[in-house]
């Protein structure tokens, strides 16, 4: 066992911490001393509690969880909660699952601080896309499978989000599909009207890296299906089946082939 380095922590009067998709085994090293000298945390629904654990108990906490993309008084709520916190002196963390600056509406507390003449900094986390992946044994870029992925969201604040669905579509692409559970079954008419085969591998990861972890294998075919049957937070893997089923559905189609 080695010390850990001494803090370095950034001299702000905000800090952004992604906590990461929810075990501790994800945390930074930054995250979780920037939690250790926090006098308050503004945290989020989608932080696991074993994260919130480790806030040490002389930290004050403050829930602002909201469901998905809540009405914009919830954010005003959150920015004044942030702006007041740090205008009172303390050493604020907030606190955002996965990374903050993936779907966190990050740039909305930035500006709120900003316009009050408040600093802050961003430490980054682990978005539950990439964890997602590891969790299924797959890499979401592949010489010669994919040169880029997509992280892209279900739903925008007009409904189903549109996306460059000719691009998607294409053999070997990957994408991350955040927020769409209630989507599942436009991506997949939008998907298939572009002409993405029907049986191309869709992995659905419920509450990544938590104890009540769930993987479903899928495909586009079946993703409707798929997704009724979560419960809790998930990232649609389009175009990667964890990696045992993927070397069935590979031989599958070799067989139909
Ligand atoms: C508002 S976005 C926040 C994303 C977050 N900032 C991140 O980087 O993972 C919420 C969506 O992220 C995904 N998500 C966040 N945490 C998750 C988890 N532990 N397991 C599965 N999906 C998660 C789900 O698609 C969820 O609907």
């Amino acid at each position: 066992m080695i010390d850990l380095p001494p803090l370095r922590l950034p001299d702000a009067a905000v800090t952004f911490v992604g906590a990461g998709p929810g075990s501790a085994r994800h945390l930074t090293l930054g995250a979780f001393q920037a939690l250790q000298a926090a006098d308050v945390v503004i945290h989020d629904r989608l932080v696991g509690p074993e994260v919130l654990a480790l806030i040490p108990s002389r930290a004050r906490l403050i829930d602002v969880g909201k469901e998905g993309f809540g009405p914009s008084t919830a954010q005003d709520h959150i920015n004044t909660v942030l702006v007041a916190e740090a205008q009172a002196g303390a050493r604020v963390v907030r606190l955002k699952g996965g990374d903050s600056g993936v779907f966190g509406r990050l740039d909305e507390e930035i500006e709120a601080l900003e316009a009050a003449g408040l600093t802050f900094a961003i430490l980054p986390g682990l978005t539950s896309a990439t964890v997602a992946a590891a969790e299924i044994g797959q890499s979401l870029t592949r010489r010669g499978r994919n040169a880029s992925f997509r992280i892209v969201t279900g739903h925008d604040m007009a409904g189903f989000a549109e996306q460059d669905w000719r691009g998607m579509a294409r053999p070997g692409e990957v994408t991350a599909v955040y927020m769409g559970k209630k989507s599942a079954r436009f991506l997949q008419g939008r998907l298939m009207m572009h002409a993405a085969a029907p049986d191309t591998a869709v992995t659905l990861v419920e509450n990544v890296s938590r104890q009540d972890q769930r993987i479903l294998a899928a495909t586009l075919a079946t993703l409707p299906e798929a997704a009724q049957a979560l419960d809790g937070p998930a990232v649609i893997l389009y175009g990667l089946a964890p990696r045992e089923a993927s070397a069935a559905l590979s031989a599958l189609k070799e067989a139909r082939a």
